[in-house]
């Protein structure tokens, strides 16, 4: 029998619930189940970081600290885990180091934004790093919008808390705690609800795949940073829901020497390290995917099932010769991830069926990657148009190229007439650049949207063309990009 609760740790307990509708978000059961309103409600998509708590669990025997946007995340995501919200961490009438600093720093105005970047600060100071830089404050808070004290005080605020490395109350019980998550390892499956509305949580992949089939009309959700903005923002009327994440087989990673495979359950921040070895650009990419918080919850392969043609990992996973496994039932079968978008929200899956994982092919020594992503803000924001590159270079001359760009049409496409335009050219040759931005005219008619021009599409896109090439032929990145400057330029003569 399958559980029928929703179990999670509070405040050192654990609790049950039962009667809930599948699609209530974390934030709605805390502020109008719980009433522990100090967390707070601003966009309610993910945005802003007002709504930010922590989730404590339990991975490799340790227990991690995630700052998740409680606005978006759907209660039922909770099962598992030790929910921190800004009312647990002062005890009786000792601020906790955090808040300390953030009073000491005069960081809060309004403070209407403190709780959430409380919370922030509470994740980061439990990173488990000695030295945390001031890139990584920045990085930490991109999610977390103040409008008026100004972050110059609060940075100070992280600054000094985050050097404190004093334990607290938290890492205090942290035996206590991982005592208590062994009541969650079972491998119960939990199911909530009734055959026409629930939130099912399966723990075995077995489970998920029965689930799928019986159930083709649910809504399958693993971070649920898309999914749970059709609820609040869209108002989907969604009843019937199975969450992955509890599946510890599909949170997997697995490297050989010349591929990578990413499961359904691997979060953007699991996948960031792997990912930043392959080059610095995809370093770069995975750093400025969503905020913290949304890397915390988001997963890869949720980025690639929603068929989105702006999100960021398609084009860049084409140029890797990415293929997707699929499973229905217990049939599985693989497609090539350029094969998997057909057209605008048209994937070559059927109903019944989900993604399993994701397998990447490394580059080889003389692949040379480029990313671009092109957005109105550094953090936080989806892209306007997303480039990647990977040209081979064998004595001077081109000889691969794969190109692939989010933006320029309705799926994540290749530019096939770029690419062959180049493919035996000299690299170095200003010509080859040219005939590489003129040939991506025939590639792609991008349309216009609230986020960009068809205009401005195109011609960035084709200066995005002559900034690869050129930066590959030996250009310094101090002359192509602001951001992200790279250390090394392939110079060969
Ligand atoms: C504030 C904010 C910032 C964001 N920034 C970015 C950004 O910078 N770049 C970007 O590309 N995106 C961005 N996104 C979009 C989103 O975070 C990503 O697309 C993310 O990767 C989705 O993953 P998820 O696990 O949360 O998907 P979910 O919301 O759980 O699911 C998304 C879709 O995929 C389906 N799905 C999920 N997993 C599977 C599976 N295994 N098999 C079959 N179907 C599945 C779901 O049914 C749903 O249709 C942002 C979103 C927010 C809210
Ligand atoms: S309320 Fe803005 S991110 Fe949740
Ligand atoms: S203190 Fe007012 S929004 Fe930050």
């Amino acid at each position: 029998m399958p559980r029928s609760t929703i179990s999670f740790i509070r405040r050192g307990q654990r609790v049950d619930v039962s009667n809930i509708d599948p699609k209530t978000t974390l934030l709605d059961w805390l502020r109008l189940q719980e009433r522990s309103t100090g967390t707070k409600e601003g966009c309610a998509e993910g945005d802003c970081g007002a709504c930010t708590v922590v989730l404590a669990r339990e991975r490799d025997g340790k227990l991690v600290y995630e700052p998740v946007n409680a606005c978006i995340l759907l209660f039922g995501q909770v099962d598992g885990a030790e929910v921190i919200t800004v009312e647990d961490l002062a005890q009786s009438d000792e601020l906790h180091k955090v808040q300390k600093a953030m009073v000491q720093n005069h960081a809060s105005q309004c403070g209407f934004c403190t709780p959430g970047i409380v919370m922030s600060l509470f994740a980061l100071s439990h990173s488990g790093s000695q030295t945390i830089s001031r890139s990584e404050i920045n990085s930490a808070l991109a999610g977390n919008l103040c409008r008026c004290t100004g972050y110059r005080p609060i940075i100070d605020a992280a600054i000094e808390a985050c050097s404190d490395p004093s334990p607290d109350q938290f890492d205090a019980r942290a035996q206590h705690t991982l005592e208590l998550f062994k009541q969650f390892r079972s491998l119960e499956d939990v199911f909530v609800g009734n055959e026409d509305a629930f939130f099912a949580a399966p723990a075995a992949e077995s489970s998920l795949a029965f689930l799928v089939q019986k159930y083709p009309d649910a809504t399958l959700i693993a971070g649920a940073t898309d999914v749970g903005l059709w609820i609040t923002k869209g108002l989907a009327p969604i009843k019937k829901l199975i969450w992955l994440g509890r599946i510890r087989g599909l949170a997997a990673v697995e490297e050989t020497e010349t591929t990578l495979s990413f499961g359904a359950g691997v979060s953007h921040d699991m996948a960031a390290p792997y990912l930043g070895a392959i080059d610095q650009d995809f370093k770069e990419i995975a750093g400025r995917f969503g905020s913290q918080q949304v890397r915390t919850s988001g997963t890869v392969l949720g980025n690639i099932a929603n068929g989105s043609p702006i999100g960021d990992w398609p084009p860049c996973f084409i140029i890797l010769d990415a293929e997707v496994e699929l499973r229905a039932g217990l049939a599985t079968r693989m497609v090539a991830l350029e094969d998997y978008f057909i057209a605008y929200k048209q994937q070559n899956r059927q109903p019944g069926e989900y993604l399993r994982r994701i397998i990447l092919k490394k580059p080889s020594e003389n692949d040379h990657i480029r990313l671009f992503k092109i957005t109105k803000r550094r953090d936080e924001d989806i892209s306007a148009v997303m480039s990647a590159f990977r040209i081979t270079i064998e004595e001077g001359l081109i000889t691969k190229a794969l190109i692939a760009f989010g933006g320029m049409a309705g799926i994540p496409k290749r530019a096939r007439a770029t690419e062959a335009a180049i493919i035996g050219q000299p690299i170095k040759d200003i010509a080859t650049w040219r005939a590489g931005a003129e040939a991506l005219l025939s590639d792609f008619t991008p349309l216009s949207d609230h986020r960009a021009s068809a205009d401005y599409r195109m011609r960035v896109a084709r200066n995005l063309v002559i900034k690869a090439l050129a930066e590959i032929a030996g250009v310094p990145s101090s002359s192509t990009r602001i951001v992200g400057l790279r250390e090394t330029a392939y110079a060969a003569e």
